[in-house]
């Protein structure tokens, strides 16, 4: 499984890459706001980054526009990958700017059907969003399955990228049932790092070593 990290903060990003931890990046309106940058330069530094798709949405609700906006973020770098909503006007940018060559991630996914139209519009990464779904005691997870089973059935190429991601539950359950990609916050990639039982059983190393009264270095 794909990890995109979902986030426009340029120091997480070059940190969790250098790792060897990000193979691409999402971003949307929000997280634009929160990082407090110009979107087309952010967006541009970290295509600088990362090498592998990096999302950026555009803001209109009317195809046409969205179509001209996809076209001015995918002149930023030929590693973008234009985020578009799931309605039907952005079906059809989905449509034009994919049979253009451009990448096209279709975001606000929230049920099997609508992960459908998106692969027949030529999506090359469908986002359901799993967290949100759950908040509203939904089974984000289920979608996640339920996509899988139709795209697999139909051969369909395009990428599921389970976003929304919240907890470590939610990578490791995507990983199992077989999502393409997952995006998730750093902090929630840094946490997939944890365990308590490595904690303890480190304290006891480092205890035992002690005793040991050795070095190694
Ligand atoms: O990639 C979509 C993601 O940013 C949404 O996450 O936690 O705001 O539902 P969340």
């Amino acid at each position: 499984m794909k990890f995109f990290v979902d986030t426009a903060d340029v120091a997480a990003i070059a940190e969790l890459n250098a790792l060897g931890m990000v193979d691409g990046v999402t971003t949307n309106p929000s997280l634009i706001l929160k990082s407090g940058r110009d979107i087309l330069e952010v967006t541009k530094e970290i295509c600088g980054i990362v090498s592998g798709p990096v999302s950026a949405e555009v803001v209109s609700l009317k195809a046409d526009e969205m179509i001209a906006e996809g076209r001015k973020l995918a002149k930023i770098a030929p590693n973008i990958a234009v985020k578009v909503p799931l309605t039907w006007d952005g079906l059809k940018a989905c449509k034009t700017l994919s049979d253009e060559g451009h990448m096209v991630n279709v975001t606000l996914c929230f049920s099997a059907n609508q992960a459908l139209l998106a692969a027949k519009a030529g999506a090359t990464f469908i986002s359901p969003f799993v967290g949100r779904l759950d908040d509203i005691n939904l089974d984000g997870m289920e979608l996640i399955a339920d996509i899988r089973t139709i795209y697999d059935n139909y051969d369909f190429r395009t990428q599921i990228l389970a976003a929304s991601i919240r907890t470590v539950n939610h990578a490791a359950e995507c990983a199992r049932i077989g999502a393409d990609v997952m995006t998730a916050p750093p902090d929630v990639i840094r946490k997939l790092a944890s365990h308590p039982l490595t904690d303890a059983g480190l304290a006891q190393f480092m205890k035992d070593w002690e005793k040991t009264g050795q070095k190694i270095l």
